[in-house]
């Protein structure tokens, strides 16, 4: 008789904190790749709102981002009933095995990581552990789920590594515990950059507001933002070394389009940059026209909000308590 072979799916898990509005470089670098790869596997994504702690935060506006964080989920696509959709505070396991993470991370490994580096400038009056510790607890986050897969911007892929190390360490000692994931990095926004200064990446911490474009903004204000971007005096748009800014943009404009650079290239020979950044910023508009509508309506239903993440953490905290459970006898911890 014929067996029939049932493949499992991939598992891919994510998270974003809500530390602020999300910004067209976290869309374009991660959610959009989140909704496209939540069609193929079995997806898992977070609120990451104990990482956000890490900076000092309003305690009020932190509930506020996290349910608004939460609603862009939804918004951007992701299906509850396919997709496990929770916030990371609801699921102990996480900071649990963060523990136990951080006990087989050496402080040498972590010292090098460029982010903590960053921001332990930005953030000189509050260089706390956990800001150090962070990439610790994003490796629990990721191991926890057993993830194939990790869907992240340019930015995370140190964090990665360190994941990946951390699980290759512990599955050399205690044998097979944790699936090592591979990150998923677009090819392009991948790092969407500044407006105002294309050497540095677009962020939702700008202190300048013509800088980013954050998901929310109205088409006016997404416009402006576009009129008003940095680009060079060269007048040909052209992807090349030194053309910072025209590099973004096309990036943008690829991801938004689905065109490949040369073929930008060909679309805006002869004409100028005016006429570019307004073509960008309108392929902008249409991309997150329809989650800025579903946002606007999901954000209003409280109860439906209140239930995606009871159901979330439930089902998360299934997963992730299989693996914590394994984790803490191997280490030798007495179970109850
Ligand atoms: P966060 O909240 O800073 O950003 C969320 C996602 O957006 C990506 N991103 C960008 N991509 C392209 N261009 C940009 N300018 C840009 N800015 C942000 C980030 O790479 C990220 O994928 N540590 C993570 C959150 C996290 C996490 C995890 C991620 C916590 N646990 C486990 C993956 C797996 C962070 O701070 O992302």
């Amino acid at each position: 008789m014929e067996t029939v072979q049932t493949e499992k799916k991939k598992k891919i898990l994510s998270c974003i904190q809500p530390s602020g509005i999300p910004t067209l470089g976290n869309y374009l670098g991660a959610l959009k790749n989140w909704k496209t790869l939540a069609d193929e596997f079995d997806g898992a994504f977070a609120v990451a709102d104990l990482h956000a702690i890490t900076v000092r935060q309003d305690p009020a506006k932190l509930r506020q981002q996290t349910s608004e964080v939460l609603a862009l989920l939804l918004a951007i696509g992701l299906d509850p009933e396919k997709s496990v959709i929770f916030v990371q505070s609801h699921v102990p396991a996480h900071a649990q095995l963060a523990w136990v993470l951080n006990c087989y991370t050496q402080f040498g490994e972590m010292n090098r990581m460029t982010q903590f580096k960053d921001k332990s400038t930005s953030h000189a009056d509050n260089v706390n552990v956990g800001l150090f510790s962070y990439p610790v607890l994003m490796a629990a986050d990721i191991l926890l789920y057993q993830a194939d897969l990790v869907p992240v911007g340019a930015d995370q892929k140190q964090h990665l590594e360190i994941a990946r190390d951390i699980a290759n360490r512990f599955n050399g000692i205690y044998g097979n515990t944790f699936t090592v994931p591979d990150p998923y990095i677009g090819k392009n926004g991948a790092r969407v950059m500044s407006l105002q200064d294309p050497s540095k990446k677009m962020s939702k911490s700008d202190p300048n507001p013509k800088g980013f474009v954050s998901v929310f903004d109205t088409p006016e204000v997404i416009m402006k933002k576009f009129k008003s971007a940095v680009t060079d005096s060269e007048a040909c748009v052209r992807f090349a070394e030194g053309k910072d800014g025209i590099n973004n943009l096309m990036g943008i404009y690829s991801c938004c389009t689905g065109l490949t650079m040369d073929e930008i290239a060909n679309q805006f020979e002869g004409k100028g940059y005016g006429d570019f950044k307004v073509e960008v910023a309108n392929a902008v508009i249409e991309e997150l026209r329809p989650v800025r509508e579903r946002y606007n309506q999901i954000i209003t239903d409280k109860a439906y909000l209140k239930e995606v993440a009871a159901k979330g953490a439930d089902t998360a905290s299934r997963i992730a308590g299989r693996t914590l459970n394994k984790t803490m006898k191997k280490v030798g911890f007495l179970m109850p």
